[in-house]
């Protein structure tokens, strides 16, 4: 049976996933330009190491140069090959352990691929690492024209967006006129000078430079989000002293995963949300996209972001198709031709399943229908991240549902997914569930079938009882801490477990 492997690769803050079929049976990682996976750096070998899939089962081989490779807590001696499994990381670094290692590989899934697989896997396979050498080329012009070197899928990118030239030894990014902007660093740039190490933003796509080469993940549709440490600390209007709303939040968002995020009135859910979307940002800690700080990034990051608040903001008196026209006219690059802007719409509308009601009257819309108008609107955009405060609130249960289910599909073909209810009778649609106890404490974070047992409850309502006494929300912190959500986390950012061991302490 064909099986593949899923790598993380992590290097600073940059993460990518890449996946590789066992029907390929040997890729090399090293220096060299024969390997599948070209590693610019001078202090490895030619082919530093290799992994393959032999009768089913994947290997690591050291690739025989002078220097080791680390292999989960030793060097392993050159030529040495090792079984691998999910969890175990492979390290080029050779002074030291894990927690020194510059770039990290860590097996995140080895899987069947002969079975039928859902929306939400065929959707991550697809994401590749690429690279585009611009030394070599001189010019390498990005857009949405099909003239362009690299070709970017969504109607928020311009025809000719941006270009990154080579000339006289140094390396130049210029923004060709884009309507919704070139970032480079998080500052929207018209040219600017590209230094090593660069991280460049268009709409839906990041790419580092290092080296005289682009580095990207090919369109992925979903981005990952990754909270350490996240507080935001307000003066009580009460008392005049610091009070936290956001408790230390530490906690990481898969890419096309639907997560739901629940607990009491006042718990602090739209907080939590608002420092994601960066309305109102944490006071401390770190909130990422694809693992790269949004702090200083924030403005190339609103790109990638959809938010439906709690009140819609519509026009009453068009109809569906006009109110997100005029929408698609803002939000779309302002070179796109009606016939593109018209696809756009139409694509919204079919997303939302409010095909037939195009000429209908957002006043004469439910309430449910017009929750969808308003997640369109934001679909226009190609959101990575869609983010909904309460969206369900107030509806009836069969909108609920089909809400819910919807918030399912989005996240299965378009983008990530996190919303806010109060309604559980439909959370096992959820990938994971987020609880928060009073005082934005997060006290549970799994799958949705893990509620109960977790709380040692029978009905799930009764743990919103207990999240309201502060010695369980306490028990329910420390037990997060110890839950393979919480070490996963921890895996990739140290800092949430130091945190979480002075929490422990006290
Ligand atoms: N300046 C402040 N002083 C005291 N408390 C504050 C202050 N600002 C916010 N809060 C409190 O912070 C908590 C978090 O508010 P937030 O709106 O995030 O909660 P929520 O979980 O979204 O609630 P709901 O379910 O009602 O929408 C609330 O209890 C609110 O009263
Ligand atoms: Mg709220």
């Amino acid at each position: 049976m064909a099986s593949e492997i899923v790598l993380l690769i992590t290097e600073r803050r940059s993460r990518q996933h890449i996946t590789l079929p066992g029907t390929k049976t040997l890729y090399r990682f090293g220096r060299g330009p024969q390997c599948e996976y070209v590693l610019r750096r001078n202090n490895i070998g030619d082919v530093q190491f290799t992994i393959s899939c032999e009768n089913d089962v994947w290997r690591l081989r050291d690739g025989g140069s002078t220097v080791g490779t680390w292999y989960n807590n030793r060097y392993i001696h050159a030529g040495e090959s090792c079984p691998l499994q999910p969890g175990d990381l492979i390290g080029l670094d050779t002074n030291g352990d894990a927690s020194t290692q510059e770039i990290t590989f860590r097996v995140e899934d080895i899987r069947k691929t002969d079975t039928e697989t859902g929306g939400v896997r065929r959707e991550r396979e697809s994401g590749a690492l690429r690279e585009v050498d611009v030394r070599k080329k001189r010019r390498v012009l990005i857009g949405r024209g099909e003239d362009c070197d690299i070709q970017l899928t969504s109607d928020r990118v311009s025809r000719h967006h941006c270009e990154v030239v080579y000339k006289n030894g140094h390396f130049e990014l210029h923004d060709l006129g884009s309507t919704n902007g070139t970032y480079l660093g998080g500052e929207r740039v018209r040219t600017a000078v590209l230094e090593n190490g660069a991280v460049i933003n268009v709409p839906t796509q990041v790419f580092a430079f290092t080296g005289g080469v682009l580095h990207y993940n090919e369109y992925q549709a979903g981005i990952s989000v990754e909270l350490v440490n996240v507080y935001k600390t307000v003066k009580n209007r009460n008392t005049g002293k610091p009070l936290n709303i956001v408790d230390g939040t530490s906690m990481a968002i898969a890419p096309n995963s639907f997560v739901v995020l629940v607990g009491g009135s006042g718990t602090g859910k739209s907080s939590l949300l608002t420092c994601i979307t960066g309305t109102a940002p944490c006071t401390a800690g770190q909130v990422m996209f694809d693992g790269i700080d949004t702090k200083g990034n924030r403005n190339a990051f609103d790109a990638v972001l959809g938010y439906v608040p709690q009140q819609d903001i519509m026009h009453d008196n068009l109809t569906v198709e006009q109110s997100l026209t005029f929408t698609a006219r803002l939000r779309i690059a302002h070179d796109a031709t009606r016939a593109e802007i018209k696809a756009a719409v139409a694509r919204a509308i079919e997303a939302v399943d409010l095909g037939g009601r195009e000429k209908t009257l957002i006043s004469n819309l439910s309430g449910g229908q017009k929750k969808r108008v308003s997640i369109a609107m934001e679909l226009l955009a190609s959101p990575r991240l869609l983010i909904l405060d309460e969206p369900t609130s107030g509806l009836s249960p069969d909108l609920d549902r089909s809400m819910m289910e919807l918030c399912r599909k989005l996240s299965q073909e378009n983008c990530t997914v996190l919303m806010v209810t109060h309604n559980m009778s439909n959370i096992n649609l959820c990938d994971k569930i987020a609880f928060l106890g009073v005082g934005g404490v997060l006290c549970y974070y799994g799958a949705p079938e893990g509620l109960n047992d977790y709380f040692d409850v029978s009905l799930t309502s009764d743990i919103f009882e207990k999240l309201r006494d502060p010695e369980q929300i306490e028990e329910y912190r420390k037990k997060y801490f110890t839950t393979a959500e919480f070490n996963d986390l921890v895996a990739q950012f140290p800092a949430a477990a130091q945190e979480a061991d002075k929490r422990c302490k006290n």
